[in-house]
């Protein structure tokens, strides 16, 4: 067989240079899942890179003591769990003691667990265990605030010329930064609030119990410092960085994504690649693209390791609506490239409303339009509620919805409970609608807690279709055909293909808008992913420059499909929503077979 001529792609990333010997992985699907010892992050730094991330709520997975609340030992307990689906890491939001008035996010103490979560032992025998079955974890850091009940705070309010006095950013008037914009619409009018105690006003950019700490304080910075070296001395393997555009504040500027807040995360990075090396750092930094590649720092200088693309995710929800691939195109478009060693972090859904801060003005109205029509279904600048109600109960828009996160550039993070396509309660409060308990079973508490349901800390779903009696584990275990069964082989073929998380993104042209194609390649392998976005079957044209004469076949079920044609176009139907993604390869199964 001739080679196919050079690269033809055009980002010219990844030259279509046969692999002779091939490290190819064959078309035959394994049958048994091969976990394999876990490396140290030191051993093998770029293992979030192919990682799936799964953010679980702790106090909403497992209770393990039946007093209503999930904890460390319940986790612990549903590890098999996790394993058993294919995830790879877990990222735990903030488990810190905390008056719970944001989730936990507001932080009263930076160096314990919340007895309701268990203590340190429980803590570090869930890091311990979940290494043991090759998953890492990822724990969350509230950098930018700290509840109004942290020690630092009362001190500083009560001794302002104490060594706490300047840990907060006090003014006697609130006449500064008035260009940053309020996030917490729905609960905020001002940035500044005023402190009795203390006679002053102190600056805050989410609740008003949630005061900024004042990192001009070289005195702050070292103690954010000494708390991650607290929680990375016990073995975690990455931090997700809460809210970091907002750390530090300059009058005449929005506040966000100033200079020396880069060279705060830039100076973080070094120690952790010092003292902890392979540590991953995660940003949160819901921003345009422009300015979250920025989070990444450059070769010289890194900052993250991964950042969550908020750009990215909207785009997937109106794709489905619009039943075009025109934005989801434009987004790749204007996202910029990272540098060495950066990966996205991906996402459909997490433990906040679906932010639409980052769309224009249009866009939002249209994305409330489809997805919140409903006053209660809308939360600050987004939409709470959860991936399966959201797509209308359709289990074929929600795994369209997978196939797209799970095969676009970066490491996906998957959601507690959409993994069975559970249901919300827009009738909680704040982001609470997206935070109810998992249903592990059909019994009265879900299989959740023995406590009395009344009891539980959040309520259980109760509506009909929703309710535990309906979506819950162990109907979903039994089933084959079922979402999580589904979800499960989906991660499965990922792991056999690394090439998804570090492979180049090479957008095809289609003669049908509603299909989405492209390439995701390395030295290694090539998939085709085509995406139908539109609610009837499409028949499309599909470029594929270089590959006259290549072969595909299924990455699932390792079936073959029709070989590119020598005008280097192949067709590809789909039912409604319906996707594939193929290996494709010059060389066909025997040959393969013979080069191993
Ligand atoms: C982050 C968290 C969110 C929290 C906010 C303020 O955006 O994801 O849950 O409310 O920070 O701490």
């Amino acid at each position: 067989m001739t080679p196919p001529p050079n690269d033809p792609t055009p980002t010219g990333a990844i030259p279509l240079i046969p692999q002779p010997d091939h490290g190819h992985v064959s078309h035959e699907v394994p049958k048994e899942r091969v976990v394999a010892k876990l490396p140290t992050p030191a051993e093998d730094p770029q293992w979030y890179r192919t990682a799936v991330f799964y953010e679980v709520l702790l106090h909403s997975f497992f209770d393990s003591n039946d007093d209503g609340t999930g904890d460390f030992e319940g986790l612990r307990q549903k590890l098999d769990y996790l394993a058993w689906l294919g995830v790879d890491a877990l990222w735990i939001p903030p488990f810190y003691p905390s008056p719970m008035a944001d989730g936990g996010y507001d932080i009263a103490d930076y160096t314990s667990v919340d007895p309701r979560y268990g203590g340190m032992e429980d803590f570090n025998r869930l890091v311990e265990e979940a290494h043991d079955r090759g998953i890492r974890i990822v724990i969350d850091m509230v950098m930018n605030h700290t509840s109004d009940q942290h020690p630092w705070f009362q001190a500083s309010r009560n001794d302002p010329t104490g060594p706490y006095g300047d840990f907060y950013v006090w003014r006697d008037r609130p006449s500064e930064y008035l260009d940053a914009r309020i996030i917490f619409i729905d609960t905020e009018d001002s940035n500044w609030s005023y402190d009795e105690v203390r006679g002053q006003y102190y600056w805050h950019r989410f609740f008003s119990h949630q005061p900024d700490l004042n990192f001009e304080n070289p005195a702050v910075r070292e103690a954010i410092k000494n708390v991650l070296r607290y929680w990375a001395d016990t073995g975690v393997d990455g931090f997700r960085l809460d809210a970091i555009p907002y750390l530090y504040e300059q009058d005449g500027t929005n506040c966000e994504n100033l200079p020396p807040t880069h060279d705060f995360i830039s100076e973080l990075r070094q120690m952790v690649d010092e003292e902890y090396p392979g540590t991953v750092l995660i940003a949160e930094a819901n921003q345009p693209p422009h300015e979250v590649v920025a989070y990444f720092g450059t070769d010289a200088e890194p900052e993250c390791h991964i950042c969550f693309h908020f750009p990215i995710m909207p785009k997937i929800f109106a794709a489905l609506r619009e039943e075009t691939s025109r934005g989801v195109r434009e987004a790749f478009a204007a996202t910029p490239p990272l540098p060495k060693g950066g990966q996205w972090g991906t996402f459909l859904r997490n433990h906040d409303e679906l932010t639409l801060e980052m769309v224009t003005e249009e866009e939002r109205q249209a994305m409330y339009g489809w997805y919140a029509p409903e006053p209660r279904m809308r939360s600050n600048v987004g939409i709470r509620r959860r991936l399966m109600p959201l797509l209308r109960g359709s289990r074929r828009e929600v795994e369209l919805a997978h196939a797209l996160l799970l095969s676009f550039p970066g490491s996906p993070f998957l959601y507690y409970g959409d993994e069975i396509g559970m249901g919300d309660d827009i009738w909680l409060d704040d982001r609470n609608g997206v935070r109810t308990p998992m249903q592990w079973d059909s019994s009265e508490g879900a299989g959740f807690s023995k406590a009395d349901p009344k009891d539980f800390y959040l309520p259980l779903v109760s509506s009909g279709s929703y309710a535990p009696a309906a979506v819950n584990v162990a109907e979903h275990r039994k089933r084959p055909t079922s979402m999580l069964n589904w979800l499960r082989s989906m991660l499965e073929v990922r792991k056999r293909y690394p090439v998804f998380g570090i492979g180049s993104l090479t957008l095809l042209s289609t003669s049908d808008d509603a299909v989405l194609a492209f390439l995701r390649r390395d030295e290694r392998q090539t998939v085709l992913c085509v995406n139908n976005l539109s609610t009837t079957s499409r028949s499309a044209t599909i470029q594929l420059p270089g590959m006259g004469g290549w072969h595909l076949y299924d990455t699932a079920s390792g079936n073959r499909f029709p070989d590119v044609r020598e005008d280097e176009t192949v067709d590809i139907t789909l039912g409604r929503h319906g996707f594939y993604w193929l290996d494709v390869t010059f060389l066909d199964n025997e040959e393969d077979e013979d080069n191993q």
